[in-house]
Parts: structure tokens; sequence; C-alpha cells
């Protein structure tokens, strides 16, 4: 096991009766809020006109920042960090997926800088010296931005999607009500059980290659995510699947999986300049891009890919080479995206042939474990799945 350093501040409020937490979190911040959204989502479902009545009855201020699309652009962090300065914003409130946390997140630190948030964080990766701090209802699980603080931002200008964090961008508090995902259309649901098996793996399949509580627990949040993926796809209104469904994809990214791994994160820097270029949905790239890369560094991956196969998805390994039992779990991955309806080609995607040699221009090259890979791997990589 690696050595690590393990810190999350973030205080959870789960279950059906969780929102009933947010009058008690408000109380503890300033009066002007800014309550920030997607496209209409929670208007449709209601959850706007309950937010609006706590945030009222606490006395707030509240101004908004309505619109934030998915694979969230500079121009929305652009918006909100004008309405930060000239409102003195005391609480920003991110009510949605991880395209509104994300941009929040990087609301909270760009509004506290006089340089340009987009230079100043996502590129020179300067540390932050303030935010404004950030609370979260979540309505979609998928990304773990509700218990990381991790931010991801696409500049359509330079065809970029970048990253940043910083402790101070990690929410004071997060809601999660599984009862609010009761309305995700399927394919969104279907995204986040993507996104969240592929940062189980991002995580799991890194050396160190022994025993180690790390592991275990990954293995289990995996089978768990299997388990409920399938049973709330059969029924959208099972509480306890999509209970299971939202704690997993947040407990995948509170920091307790990278404890003593390399962690990998291939897939995800190969699928961000896809969604950056395409407005690709991010699971849906990554059900195309994760099984391409595992069958890609099986070799290299063999006694993890293995162990994933007979841990995870219950592959027998009898009378079959070490290969065939890894590469049977990469295929049952596949075949289990398939079944949930995500894509599986670039084509479904409506990404081009001629996009790939972009794509790996933008590819970070930087984060890889069993395999350092090239830019020409990333084409290969990419050509399996047109
Ligand atoms: O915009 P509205 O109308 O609200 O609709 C949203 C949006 O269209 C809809 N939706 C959300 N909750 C709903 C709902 N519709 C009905 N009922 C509900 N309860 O879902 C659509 C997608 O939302 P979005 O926030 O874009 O999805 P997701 O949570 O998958 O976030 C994706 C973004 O997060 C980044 C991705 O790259 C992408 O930009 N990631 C962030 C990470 C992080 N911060 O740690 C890590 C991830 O690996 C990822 O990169
Ligand atoms: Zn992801």
């Amino acid at each position: 096991m690696k050595d690590f350093m393990y810190f999350n501040p973030v205080r959870v409020h789960f279950g059906k009766n969780a929102m009933a937490a947010l009058p008690e979190e408000l109380e503890k911040f300033g009066k002007n809020v800014l309550l920030l959204y997607g496209g209409g989502s929670i208007k449709r479902t209601r959850l706007y006109d309950r937010i609006l009545a706590d945030l009222q009855a606490a006395g707030k201020t509240v101004f908004e920042l309505p619109g934030v699309m998915p694979n969230p652009r500079t121009e929305k962090v652009y918006e909100g960090i004008e309405i930060c300065r000239r409102e003195k914003i005391d609480l920003l409130l991110a009510v949605g997926g991880g395209s509104t946390i994300d941009c929040a997140k990087a609301v909270a630190v760009g509004a506290c800088t006089d340089r340009d948030f987009w230079q100043a964080f996502f590129k020179d990766w300067e540390t932050a010296e303030d935010a404004i701090p950030l609370g979260v209802v979540l309505t979609l699980p998928a990304t773990g931005s509700e218990l990381d603080k991790s931010s991801v931002i696409t500049n359509v200008a330079t065809g970029e999607k970048n990253s940043y964090d910083s402790e101070l961008t990690f929410p004071k508090f997060t809601i999660l009500d599984p009862t609010l995902t009761y309305t995700l259309p399927k394919h969104q649901m279907v995204n986040g059980i993507v996104d969240t098996i592929s940062h189980l793996y991002e995580l799991y399949i890194s050396p160190p290659d022994g025993e180690c509580l790390t592991d275990e627990l990954a293995e289990a949040a995996l089978r768990t995510e299997i388990r409920a993926g399938r049973a709330a796809a059969a029924d959208p209104e099972d509480y306890d699947a999509r209970a299971d469904l939202m704690w997993t994809s947040s407990f995948a990214l509170c920091g307790m999986l990278n404890n003593g791994k390399e962690t990998d994160w291939a897939s995800h820097c190969i699928e961000h300049p896809i969604s950056a270029l395409y407005d690709v949905a991010h699971g849906a790239g990554l059900a195309v891009v994760h099984p391409a890369y595992l069958d890609y560094i099986c070799p290299d991956a063999l006694s993890r890919l293995r162990r994933l196969a007979v841990r995870v998805w219950g592959v027998d390994p009898a009378g079959r080479t070490d290969e065939e039992v890894a590469r049977e779990g990469i295929r049952r991955t596949r075949e289990f995206f398939r079944e949930l309806g995500a894509p599986a080609t670039l084509t479904e995607l409506h990404v081009p042939e001629e996009a790939i040699d972009r794509i790996a221009d933008l590819t970070d090259l930087g984060c890889f474990s069993y395999r350092q890979l090239t830019r020409e791997d990333v084409v290969a990589i990419l050509r399996t799945v047109l």
C-alpha cells in the first residue's frame, strides 16, 4: 500500500428526508445566496419551488445563475463570477448534477482572485487563496463532484476540458435525497452508472496489486453499482436501488478509494476531449472509451483485470488462461453498458473518424498507471471503437 493523506470535510445529509436539513445549513451562512442550476429540470420537478421557499424563510436575498449547461463552459463561470463580485455573494447553492456543481466550484475560486479564473486555475494550477462557500443539492448521481474537490470546465474556444481542485472547493454540505433522481431520463441515469463504474475502475485497476482494504471496498462498490443499476433500470422508483446508486457514486470519489493506490484516469483523459469537442455526455463517452482502453492494456494489467473478472463479474477461471479470464471481465463490462442502453462506438456518439487525431492531440498523457500511453496508443485505442 502506498503512503497517503486522506481529507474530506463534506457534511452529508442522506435519505428521503435529507432536504429537511437545508434550513439548518442555510443558517450558517450570510444573507446573499447565488442559486445555480441547469436547463430547467429543477423547475419541472418543483424542487426549485421548495428550495426557494427555504431560502426565503431563512431571510436570504437570492440571486440566480440558471442555464448551467452539461459540460459547463467558461462563459457560464464568468457570468457567475460577475454576479458574485457585484452582489457580494456569501453562499453558492448548486442544485443539479456534476455540471452545475463544477461550475459553482469554478465560480467559488474565480470570484476571489484578480486573475482570469481559467488561466489562473485551469491552466496554471495556482493555489486558490480563498473561495466562496458552496452547498449542494444533488439530483444526478454520477460524477462524485458533491463529495470531492474537483471541477471540470470546458473552454470551447480552445477545445480544452480541464480540471482544477483545491481543498477550498470541497462543498461545505451536500444533500443526497435518492427520491430526487426518480425523474431522471433513463439515458442520464445510465450515463451516471457508467461514470461511477469508470471512476471505480480508474482507482481499482491501478497498482499496487496486492491485497488491501481499499481494493476490497472498490470491489464491493462495483458489485453494488452493477446490482443497483440493473434494479433501477427495471424499476425507476426502487428506492433502495436509487439510494445505492447515489451513495456509491459519491463514495467512489470521496477519496477513500484513492488511499494507497496509484490511480489511473487514462480513460477520463481520453474522454474529456471527446466531450469538449463534440458535446458528448461524459458517461456516454466513457462507455465507448473505457472498455477499449482496458482491452488495449490487458497484457500490462493482466493480474488486476483477471481479479476484476473473478471478484466483480463472477467469471469462473477454471480451464481458462489468465488472459481469457481478464478479457471475459472486459467483455462483461461492455455487455453491461450495452444492456443498459449505453453507446459502444464513436459513430453512435457522432464522432467522425477524422476527429481521432485531434482527440489524441488534446489528450493529457500525464495520468496512466500500468502502461505509459503515447499519442499513437490513443489513436490505436480509438480506432478499435469506430
Ligand atoms: O440541466 P437540467 O435541466 O437540470 O438537466 C440535467 C442535464 O441536462 C439533467 N438532470 C439532472 N438531474 C435531473 C435531470 N433531469 C431530470 N431529473 C433530474 N433529477 O441531466 C443532464 C445532465 O446533467 P449534468 O450535470 O451535465 O451531468 P453529470 O452529473 O453527469 O455531470 C457531467 C459533468 O461533470 C464532469 C463531466 O466531465 C461533465 O462535465 N465530471 C466532473 C467530475 C468531478 N467534479 O469530480 C468528475 C467526472 O469524472 C466528470 O469529469
Ligand atoms: Zn467521470
